[in-house]
């Protein structure tokens, strides 16, 4: 029984909530792995629009699993509220089950004043984080001093940690960044209650993935963020704090590396970037202007603009290399129409000249690169109705065509609006 991993290619953002809302059909678990609600996932049903920060994009069907693993960071107040809001809404399913798993790392207090703190201060380079404590709770995990969800059923366990770590963060808080102390008495309090109204979900969810998959369920992995934004292989230091691509859906859901079977990348039709970082391929002007207008390119998280730039097939080679893409989901495509050249960067030339076809690991050099581009023909007629490949304009096809070429990976789908239905599939990755 195969089971699909779906990551992001770009910086982020490229669609991987819908795709996964789509995915779902097929699928009977749908596990987060990594990031936290530094993640906005954007589902559109029916014309309703959904965003998901935390809880996995698979929550809007019924008679599904939905698993927060291991290797999320979890912020307890925005884990509540998304409950809360789906199930106001009327959209929590009544037999689709909700799972945290209880080694999954928790996102304190002064995780969020930290990564505010350090941001907005002078000394430190600005990386323009979405300030939810992402970086400062990873931190934590890997020093070994972080608080997990397991730690919240024991009140004495968890009064010596938070005592622990508030003496090293309010000499960080005070000393360094001016701001005022915190107790852990009234953290305590505070995570006391939120451990109460969580325990109905907590559970040890590699065991549940295990035992799906042994009664021949399918498991759908979803990525946060995206294969530039990941520690290990993005655009370092302008990264998130947690490894995105594929291979750690593996180690962030508790199963092994044999488990996956697919990996689809999402790619946008066009790149774009939020936050701080080099941008190769980023158009500051007319055209740039109107992808970010067509495209809302607004964040789903901050509600930050989105650097908008021409698709660049370094990064998507790249990706596909880092998290073994067998198969690519092309996003966005309507959003490129109107258009009468589009460009795709195919490699980068340094300053003496040199042509390149690699991100380097010094991305000082990425900002001297400049993009060598191939050009094609746009198309005028509107997309948003196509559901077959053939339904899409003779261009169109052509730089589906070429992004397949130029990938080496298999288009799976091409995405031609925000909707569900508005959606050209080619190939089913739980069956082939
Ligand atoms: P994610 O973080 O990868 O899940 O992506 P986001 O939800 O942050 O951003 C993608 C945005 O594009 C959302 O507003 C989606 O509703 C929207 N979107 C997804 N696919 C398409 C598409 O094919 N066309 C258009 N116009 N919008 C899309
Ligand atoms: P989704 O899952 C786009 C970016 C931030 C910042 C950097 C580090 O919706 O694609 P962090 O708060 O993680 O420490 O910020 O990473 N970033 C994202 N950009 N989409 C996201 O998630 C992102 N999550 C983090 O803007 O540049
Ligand atoms: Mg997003």
């Amino acid at each position: 029984m195969p089971n699909v991993a779906v990551v992001g290619t770009q910086w982020g953002d490229e669609g991987k909530g819908k795709i996964v809302d789509l995915y779902t059909e097929g699928a009977d678990v749908i596990a987060r792995f990594q990031g936290g609600n530094n993640a906005g996932h954007t589902l559109v049903v029916k014309g309703r629009k959904t965003v998901l920060h935390l809880i996995p994009s698979g929550i809007l069907h019924d008679n599904k699993i939905c698993i927060i693993g291991n290797g999320v960071v979890v912020d307890p107040v925005v884990f509540i509220q998304e409950i809360e809001e789906l199930q106001k809404g009327g959209l929590f399913p009544p037999n689709t089950k909700l799972y945290i798993s209880e080694k999954a790392h928790l996102i304190m207090p002064y995780h969020k004043l930290l990564d505010v703190a350090r941001e907005a201060s002078s000394t430190g380079k600005k990386i323009g984080t979405t300030g939810r404590g992402i970086g400062p709770a990873y931190e934590d995990k890997v020093a070994r001093t972080g608080i997990r969800v397991c730690d919240l059923y024991d009140e004495t366990r968890l009064l010596e940690k938070l005592r622990r770590s508030l003496t090293e963060k309010n000499f960080l808080l005070t000393g360094l960044y001016s701001r005022t102390p915190l107790t852990a008495d009234e953290i305590a309090a505070e995570y006391l209650d939120y451990a109460q109204k969580i325990k109905p979900y907590v559970a040890d969810t590699s065991m549940i993935i295990d035992n799906a998959m042994k009664s021949g369920k399918k498991i759908l992995f979803e990525g946060a963020q995206g294969a530039h934004l990941d520690i290990d292989h993005g655009t370092y230091p302008y990264v998130t704090s947690s490894n995105t691509v594929a291979g750690n859906a593996a180690c962030g859901s508790g199963i092994g590396p044999n488990a996956i079977n697919n990996v689809v990348g999402i790619c946008k039709a066009y790149t774009t970037r939020v936050g701080e970082g080099p941008f190769p391929t980023e158009l500051t002007d007319e055209i740039g202007q109107q992808i970010q207008r067509v495209g809302q390119e607004f964040g789903a998280t901050t509600g930050r603009p989105r650097r908008c730039g021409w698709l660049d097939m370094v990064l998507i080679r790249q990706a596909v290399r880092t998290s073994g893409i067998t198969a690519l989901a092309i996003t966005k495509m309507d959003v490129l129409t109107g258009l009468d050249i589009i460009k795709i960067c195919v490699g980068y030339k340094s300053d003496s000249g040199e042509l390149t076809h690699a991100v380097p690991a010094n991305i000082d050099l990425l900002t001297q690169y400049q993009p060598v581009y191939e050009e094609l023909a746009g198309w005028k007629e509107d997309i948003l109705q196509a559901r077959n490949i053939a339904d899409l304009p003779a261009n169109a096809r052509k730089y589906v065509q070429r992004l397949e070429e130029l990938s080496g990976a298999r288009i799976n789908l091409v995405s031609v609006g925000p909707g569900r239905e508005e959606t050209i599939i080619l190939h089913d990755p739980f069956r082939d």
